[in-house]
């Protein structure tokens, strides 16, 4: 059977008109979206692919999530409430409010939260120029300390204080100055001196934390010449003993956090509560603020409770622990079920050599949860943890450099950023500057960047393979 071909009409025609025609076609074309590049059609609709507990969870460990669960969604206030230890200086008031995108335990989600918190029982802050309604969550670090030492200092300042609060009456601290402000959602053009990060996800974060260092570190040991060749190495962010930087060190592999700089969920979560929303605990007992008249209660603000032994007793455990089991037990993200442009992104993923850095499956050791001290967690022992990570820092280049030496990571290297659930993703890289995948590669070549091979490689292709590049993320 002949069949019709549209074009067979234009063959007639020959010399200048047709040449002409030909021009005006290529206009068209560059025109198309669908021939000009591809692109990113941001948050993937549809469920949440994550917020649940793993499969085969016994049920005490049902019970501890479900407890963990409940305390991550605490709100705190600093004297009087239901749960008191806020501030004087914190970022938000709920582990929760950072962590929430697409469901609890994620990240930043699109419409910012803490506007409201900022101003929440009579404090009068003024929200900082970076924190806008539909741009993401952050926290910022200073660079540098105060004129004329100018010290190197790396740490969180906190955004806000519960001065003028009802429920903290007396206490006078000032907020912190955060100006000169720049371009509010990419960060650009503000202080030099002050760097952001957005909340990081914790769906499957026990998974992570059960992966041994052996792991890590054979993975690493793996196709040494094709690495080499794209200019990939990557180290693990190894502490070394006698450094006052690195506390409660041991020497093994961290792997938590956008520098990979701590080593476990109950330290996160000990470090978060402290730093994040002023709540003092055994793992840092003391106030980072100790103005006199700002301190509203005996530190740690949480401990473990002597309360009587019952079966399942959730109540003995301090908040750092609940909210580590929780974290501990959430199930990682579950992707979107294949399409062949999905299945096609795989492939180029792998081609162009995202996964010498992005590894997609690491899988854990024997663990241990709680509840006893031999018996293994089935649900977290042995399992395969699809989080396209090589758990590494790398050098990321002058682009995404932020200053910030965090235990060995320096200052523009990174842990490879977990890739499980990026579909639901709203906001990317360490400081958020961008909603768009696209834009997220683009970042990852600048001067010094061990990904320069791999990105060149990814804008040789034809729009159509990045485009089932792009589908591919967006299902994960
Ligand atoms: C004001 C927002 C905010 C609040 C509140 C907050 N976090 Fe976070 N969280 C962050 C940011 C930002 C990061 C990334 C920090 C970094 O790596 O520099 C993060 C990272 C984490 C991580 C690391 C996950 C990973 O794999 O990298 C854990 C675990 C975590 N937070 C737990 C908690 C817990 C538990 C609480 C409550 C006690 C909490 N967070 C409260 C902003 C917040
Ligand atoms: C040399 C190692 C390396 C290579 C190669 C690499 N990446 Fe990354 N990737 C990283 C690091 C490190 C980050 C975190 C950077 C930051 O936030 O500053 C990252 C971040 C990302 C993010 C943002 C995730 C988030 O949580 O915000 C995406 C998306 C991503 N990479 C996709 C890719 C794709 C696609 C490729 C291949 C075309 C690729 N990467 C190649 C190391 C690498």
């Amino acid at each position: 059977m002949k069949k019709s071909n549209p074009d067979e009409g234009h063959e007639h025609s020959t010399g200048a008109p047709s040449v002409l025609l030909f021009l005006l076609l290529l206009a068209l074309v560059a025109k198309d979206p669908a021939h000009a590049g591809a692109v990113d059609l941001g948050v993937r609709g549809g469920p949440p692919g994550a917020g649940g507990p793993l499969n085969g969870l016994t049920a005490d460990e049902t019970t501890f999530f479900n407890d963990g669960s409940a305390r991550f969604l605490e709100v705190e206030s600093v004297t009087g409430g239901k749960n008191n230890g806020l501030g004087p200086r914190f970022n938000s008031n709920q582990c929760a409010s950072c962590h929430s995108q697409p469901a609890i335990g994620g990240t930043s989600p699109a419409s910012n939260p803490l506007i409201s918190v900022a101003t929440l029982s009579g404090a009068k802050n003024v929200v900082p120029w970076f924190i806008v309604p539909t741009g993401p969550i952050r926290e910022a670090r200073f660079v540098l300390g105060p004129k004329p030492k100018h010290a190197p200092d790396g740490s969180v300042h906190d955004l806000f204080v519960i001065t003028g609060r009802s429920d903290a009456v007396g206490c006078n601290i000032a907020q912190e100055s955060f100006l000169p402000a720049g371009n509010a959602l990419t960060g650009k053009g503000g202080s030099p001196n002050i760097i952001f990060r957005i909340p990081t996800p914790t769906f499957g974060a026990g998974l992570i934390e059960s992966i041994q260092d052996s792991t890590i570190l054979t993975n690493m040991a793996l196709n040494p010449r094709a690495k080499s060749a794209l200019g990939i190495a990557g180290r693990p962010n190894r502490h070394l003993s006698g450094n006052v930087n690195r506390s409660g060190n041991d020497g093994t592999i961290t792997r938590f956090g956008w520098k990979a700089q701590n080593k476990s969920l109950l330290l996160f979560s000990g470090e978060a509560y402290n730093v994040e929303m002023g709540v003092t605990n055994q793992l840092f007992p003391q106030e980072r603020d100790e103005t006199p008249s700002c301190l509203f209660n005996p530190t740690p603000e949480d401990a473990v409770n002597f309360t009587p032994a019952a079966p399942a007793n959730t109540a003995v455990l301090s908040d750092i622990e609940a909210f580590s089991v929780f974290m501990r037990l959430l199930a990682p993200p579950s992707p979107a079920p294949d399409t062949p442009s999905t299945v096609n992104g795989r492939a180029v993923f792998d081609q162009v050599g995202c996964m010498h850095c992005h590894t997609p499956t690491l899988t854990t050791g024997t663990a241990i949860n709680s509840g006893s001290s031999t018996s293994t967690s089935a649900a977290l022992s042995n399992q395969p943890a699809n989080l396209y990570s090589d758990l590494l820092v790398h050098h990321m280049g002058k682009g995404l450099a932020d200053g910030i030496t965090q235990g060995g990571a320096g200052p523009d290297e990174f842990r490879t950023a977990p890739l499980w659930g990026v579909g639901q993703r709203a906001f990317f890289l360490h400081d958020g500057r961008t909603n768009d995948l696209l834009q997220a590669i683009a970042a990852h070549r600048s001067p010094g960047s061990e990904a320069n091979s791999v990105i060149r490689r990814f804008e040789s292709l034809k729009a159509r393979l990045q485009q089932d590049l792009i589908n591919f993320l967006r299902s994960l």
